[in-house]
């Protein structure tokens, strides 16, 4: 396994992702399992955010205490699927950024076409969280964090919810500096670039397109 893959285990993050796998979970409890899940797991991915100290009152005395340290946060979606990872990690960090990469697999090379790319222009002064429930060959990942790092963020992270092994490996062999957290390294790839046993096309269940 590399250093810089993150399993988030918790119980209450393994328990949800049972129901959002199961092909009879709807789609408005796709949705919301995704939500919950990307909350849960921006509390992990966020865990090394640096903290310093304010003066405050309380009701019965000052203190000393700890806050953020002016870190700048941009979440980065990677539509469609990305979106439905939004509102979790925004409702822990409303003030974060957004961008969005439009990309979308072709069905026999499997490679990524990119049809749209919107970054906040002070990226540079961000640390990035790109979002993306699936990374199955890592082609779709690759390209991402290829196009944000034009444009010199300090740092970026990479936040699923099913990795297959191959992802990693190609993730992590293209881009060492980028930590991915995840909630499950499943088995495999099948022939048609599925992860194995994952959850089916991320993007259909939380749109109800399939
Ligand atoms: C899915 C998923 C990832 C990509 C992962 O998107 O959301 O972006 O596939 O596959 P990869 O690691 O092999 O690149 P898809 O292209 O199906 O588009 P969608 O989100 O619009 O459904
Ligand atoms: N994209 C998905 O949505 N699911 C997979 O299993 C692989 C790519």
């Amino acid at each position: 396994m590399f250093d810089n893959v993150f399993v988030v285990e918790h119980p209450l993050v393994q328990h949800k992702l049972t129901y959002l796998r199961d092909k009879n979970t709807s789609s408005a409890n796709f949705r919301r399992l995704v939500t919950e899940i990307s909350t849960l797991m921006c509390y992990e991915a966020t865990r090394d955010l640096p903290l310093t100290e304010t003066e405050i009152e309380t009701p019965i005395t000052s203190m000393k205490a700890k806050i953020i340290a002016g870190r700048k946060l941009a979440f980065v979606p990677v539509l469609r699927a990305g979106l439905g990872m939004c509102e979790g990690v925004l409702s822990l960090i409303p003030a974060a950024k957004v961008g969005h990469i439009g990309l979308q697999r072709d069905h026999e090379t499997f490679e990524p076409m990119s049809y749209y790319c919107k970054l906040p222009p002070d990226i540079s002064e961000r640390d990035v969280i790109v979002l993306d429930p699936m990374l199955a060959t890592g082609g779709s990942a690759v390209f991402a964090v290829d196009t944000i790092k034009k444009h010199n963020p300090k740092s970026i992270k990479f936040m699923c919810i099913i990795a297959s092994p191959e992802g990693i490996a190609r993730l992590s062999s293209t881009h060492s500096d980028v930590k991915i957290f995840c909630a499950s390294v499943d088995e495999r790839l099948n022939e048609k670039a599925y992860i194995v046993p994952g959850l089916g096309d991320a993007g259909d269940r939380i749109f109800g397109t399939d």
